[in-house]
């Protein structure tokens, strides 16, 4: 079948729902914007892309992405700058990490048009709903499942890509308590802990609501081996400023590829400072922190922008950390993200992905 990408046929909304929006006060991922994008894989192709209302799908008690798991996500968000066009931050990394995921899982891979313009053509239909306000932004969920209905175990046929959005404030509301965690592990190498897949988030929901229990938000996982170097927190990359330099475990299998990892990365080394992408022993932030050169700690990721650390359990001590406003590096870095997100600074990565109105 040859797909059509010169307009992608859409069915809308009679009446949009986006009075039920109070820009103020977004919770998020509770409310979902008019339409969404629909794609199909069958017969080893890709079909003919459609936006349509947001609503329910039906699917067979027997859909193989239930069963065994071949579902890979994606998120990122977009933003209005002062003339109200919408910005897109850095979709061509979100794409690539979704076809990244899409090989380890054994589903095919996306093409770009499909993916690009299909998020085009979302957002100019649902502008209203990308917030001018700060603070907040239009996040959108790409993912894809596998439909095929067979209950046998073998990579499926039939796949399903879709894209949402939803208008979003702060993921988290306030500055974290985390634990490091002694006993599970979120991923080993060789495993896929890189690959942006359903089924590691839902393993880490046990662990995590253990630590909740006790009095953190998230936990810090640790390397499957021995438990003993940083790897991620729940939702987030991690960072820590150590004695003046910026200091982040290495993109390995094991751990997920920020972007805004990436993006803060950058712009620290771009406002000089010294940034290291190296393994980091529980042990050497427990004797920073002990010495008074643990100076800040945060965490990054889409949803989680740039989430600062309070307190840091590790084996009977919590390490309380300097004030947030103290921090320097995470501060100044994201400011200089926000501007360039909401295009109120020039764009020397050419991150953004403008979508004129
Ligand atoms: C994101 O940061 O976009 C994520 O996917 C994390 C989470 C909301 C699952």
């Amino acid at each position: 079948m040859s797909v059509d990408m010169l307009t992608i046929p859409a069915k809308c909304v009679s009446e949009s729902r986006i009075s039920e929006l109070d820009y103020n006060n977004i919770e998020f991922g509770k409310i979902f914007s008019d339409h969404m994008l629909v794609v199909d894989y069958k017969d080893g192709e890709w079909q003919q892309p459609q936006i349509m209302p947001y609503g329910n799908m039906s699917l067979s008690p027997a859909t193989s992405a239930i069963h065994y798991g071949q579902s890979i996500f994606e998120g990122m968000k977009a933003y209005k700058d002062a003339n109200g066009d919408i910005l897109m931050f850095r979709p061509l990394d979100n794409f690539k990490r979704l076809n990244i995921s899409a090989e380890r899982m054994c589903m095919p891979e996306i093409p770009e048009d499909i993916f690009m313009q299909g998020l085009e053509q979302l957002l100019r239909l649902d502008a209203a709903w990308v917030p001018p306000t700060d603070g907040c932004a239009l996040y959108i969920r790409p993912f894809m499942f596998a439909t095929d209905d067979f209950i046998g175990v073998r990579p499926s046929s039939n796949y399903r890509f879709t894209v949402f959005t939803c208008p979003v404030g702060a993921y988290y509301g306030m500055p974290l308590k985390v634990a490091v965690e002694p006993h599970y592990v979120r991923s080993a190498e060789g495993g896929a802990g890189y690959a942006k897949a359903a089924g590691n988030y839902g393993a880490a929901l046990l662990p995590a609501r253990k630590m909740q229990e006790r009095g953190y938000h998230q936990l810090i996982w640790t390397d499957a081996k021995e438990h003993k170097y940083i790897e991620e927190s729940g939702t987030m990359n991690l960072m820590f400023v150590i004695d003046g330099k910026l200091v982040t475990p290495p993109a390995s299998t094991t751990i997920l590829k920020g972007i805004t990892r990436d993006s803060v990365l950058t712009l620290a080394r771009d406002m000089g400072y010294t940034v290291e992408e190296r393994k980091i022993a529980i042990d050497e932030l427990v004797e920073a922190y002990k010495a008074g050169k643990l100076q800040e700690a945060f965490g990054t990721g889409t949803a989680a922008t740039i989430a600062q650390i309070a307190t840091i359990h590790y084996d009977g001590l919590d390490m309380e950390l300097p004030a947030i406003e103290d921090r320097e590096i995470s501060n100044r870095v994201a400011v200089a993200l926000d501007k360039i997100k909401t295009g109120k600074v020039e764009d020397i990565h050419n991150w953004v992905y403008r979508i004129s109105l």
